[in-house]
């Protein structure tokens, strides 16, 4: 019987064209390939998926949360003026954090990045405020909580142990660090 594929190209062409004899195609092993292809597709395509959950389980494992660690130091005490702030990263978070040294012997400590749309916010030790430059909002600088502009949202406050050789990072108070 003749094979439908040489009989179309024979229907349309009258005569089978030069790169037909050269490359003859078997329709039956040709749904074979397909069939072989779309196989190995499917185990690499799965292959992939388990790959992604794998990695993101190992991620996840890898990731320090502040339970993972007892303490982090931030500072020595000496190192920051009183009214001064100091940025500092948590390990495990991308939003780095800011301490500030309100007194002698009070500090606190946020994540710095305003509720609004993220933006960093900064220290003004005059007002006693941590104002957002984007649009103009403000946070109490003792208490995180937002004073005036659009955030709507406390920021982050972290838990802080005042040590005699410094300050010390022991977890959050309110809220995550992104
Ligand atoms: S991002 Fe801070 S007020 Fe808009």
């Amino acid at each position: 019987m003749q094979d439908p594929i040489e009989k179309r190209l024979k229907d349309k062409y009258k005569e089978v064209p030069k790169w037909a004899e050269d490359f003859p195609i078997d329709q039956s092993s040709d749904s074979n390939v397909s069939r072989r292809d779309f196989i190995r597709y499917l185990g690499l395509v799965s292959l992939g998926f388990f790959a992604g959950t794998v990695g993101v389980w190992f991620n996840s494992m890898l990731k320090i949360t502040p339970r993972a660690f007892n303490r982090m130091k931030i500072i020595d005490r000496e190192d920051l003026k009183v009214g001064e702030s100091y940025v500092f990263e948590v390990p495990g978070y991308k939003e780095p954090a800011m301490l500030v040294r309100l007194n002698q012997d009070e500090y606190v400590a946020f994540g710095q990045k305003c509720t609004h749309l993220q933006c960093p916010v900064i220290w003004k030790k005059d007002e006693k405020i941590l104002f957002c430059p984007c649009h103009k909002g403000a946070f109490n600088g003792v208490t995180g909580d937002v004073l005036y502009g659009p955030p709507e949202r406390p920021l982050p406050k972290l838990k802080i142990e005042v040590l005699p050789d410094g300050i010390y990072f022991v977890g959050m108070e309110r809220g995550e660090l992104a």
